[in-house]
C-alpha cells in the first residue's frame, strides 16, 4: 500500500482517504482519528456502516484521513476490491488518488492470483480492470499516473500489473477508435498473459544462473499453460487466450511457442511482446540491476529492433516521451 505509517504505543497505522469510504457500506475494519496529540481515537467498528451523515461530519471538519492498524490492512484491501467501482466513482477523488487506489487494489489481487489460481482471482481481475478502464475513459491522466507508479522490484504479480498498465495505454494509443468493451477484454488478458507461470516451479522461475534445457522447455510451456488454466476457468475470449500464447512471440520468427513471425502475431500479441520485454529491463532481478527506461527504450530499439514491429516500437517509445 503507497499511504504512510505511524506508530503510536507500539502499535502502527496506516492512514487512508476518507473519500475511499462509500456511505452506508461497511468498511470492515475499525478506523481512527488522529488526534493532534498523536493518539488514534476509534472513529468507526469493523461491524458498523459508514453512514453519510458521519462522512458529512468529517467533510465539514476538514478531516481528509483516516487509520486503521496495519494488522487490518488485508481487511481494508478487501473492501477496496469489493467497493472498487464505487469508490472510484467518488468525484472527490483526484486522479493520483484513483492511480493509487487502483494500483493498490491490483496488486491485492493480482499477487493472491498467481499464489492460487482460482474463478474468484480472475473475476476479481476481470472487475479490477473494468474499473479501470472506466477511470481511464473519464480521466485520461490517470493512464499516465499509474505509469509512473509501477513498480522496479520484480515479482510475477508487479510484472503483470505493469505490463497490464503499459499495453492499456499503448491499444489506446494506436487504435484510438478502439471500444471500451474491446479494451476490457484485451485489458484482462494484458494482466494474466503469465499466469501460466504460476504452474512453473520457483525454483525455476527465481534461478539465479541460466536454465538448462529442460528447465527452459518447461518455461517455454508457460504460455499453453496459461491457456490451460483460463479455459478450466471458463475464459475463453479468443482476444484473451491469443494474447497468453503469443506475448513471446517475436516478429523475425525466434519467438515460441509457435515461432510466428510478422503479420501471423496479433496486434495485441505484439503490443503485449514489446511491453513484456520493456518491463524485465526496467525491473531489478536478484542477478541484474533495472535499467532507466531511456536504457531499456535505446537498447531495444538499437540492439532487438528484429523481434519488434518497427512502427509499434517507435509509438511505444513516444509513449514514454
Ligand atoms: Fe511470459
Amino acid at each position: 500500500m503507497t499511504q504512510s505509517q505511524l506508530t503510536n504505543a507500539g502499535a502502527t497505522y496506516r492512514q487512508i482517504l476518507v473519500n475511499t469510504l462509500v456511505p452506508n457500506r461497511q468498511a470492515g475494519v475499525k478506523l481512527f482519528f488522529r488526534t493532534d496529540k498523536n493518539n488514534f481515537v476509534l472513529f468507526i467498528n469493523n461491524t458498523s456502516q459508514v453512514s453519510a451523515a458521519k462522512l458529512e461530519q468529517l467533510q465539514q471538519n476538514n478531516v481528509k484521513h483516516l487509520y486503521l492498524s496495519i494488522t487490518d490492512q488485508q481487511g481494508y484491501l478487501n473492501y477496496l476490491k469489493e467497493n472498487l467501482s464505487a469508490i472510484l466513482s467518488n468525484p472527490e477523488l483526484t486522479d493520483n488518488d484513483k492511480a493509487e487506489i487502483i494500483y493498490d487494489t491490483a496488486s491485492s489481487i493480482t499477487k493472491e492470483l498467481f499464489l492460487k489460481p482460482s474463478t474468484k482471482g480472475i473475476k476479481q481481475t476481470r472487475n479490477l480492470v473494468n474499473c479501470m478502464i472506466d477511470t481511464i475513459s473519464h480521466s485520461p491522466k490517470t493512464c499516465n499516473l499509474l505509469m509512473m507508479i509501477t513498480s522496479q522490484d520484480y515479482y510475477t504479480y508487479t510484472h503483470s500489473i505493469n505490463v497490464g498498465i503499459y499495453a492499456i495505454s499503448m491499444m489506446r494509443k494506436v487504435k484510438p477508435s478502439i471500444s471500451d468493451s474491446e479494451l476490457k477484454t484485451l485489458g484482462l488478458g494484458f494482466f494474466l498473459h503469465d499466469l501460466g507461470k504460476a504452474r512453473i516451479p520457483n525454483s525455476i522461475l527465481n534461478k539465479q544462473g541460466s536454465l538448462d534445457q529442460y528447465e527452459w522447455q518447461l518455461m517455454q510451456e508457460h504460455p499453453m499453460l496459461g491457456v490451460e488454466l483460463v479455459h478450466k476457468m471458463g475464459e475463453d475470449s479468443p482476444l484473451l487466450t491469443d494474447i497468453i500464447l503469443t506475448h513471446h512471440e517475436r516478429n523475425c520468427g525466434t519467438g515460441y511457442p509457435r515461432k510466428l513471425t510478422g503479420n501471423e502475431i496479433s496486434l495485441p500479441g505484439k503490443v503485449c511482446a514489446l511491453c513484456d520485454v520493456f518491463d524485465a529491463l526496467t525491473t531489478k532481478r536478484p542477478y541484474k540491476k533495472a535499467l532507466s527506461t531511456f536504457e531499456s527504450l535505446k537498447l531495444m530499439k538499437n540492439e532487438h529492433h528484429e523481434q519488434f514491429d518497427m512502427e509499434l516500437l517507435n509509438q511505444f517509445i513516444i509513449l514514454f516521451t
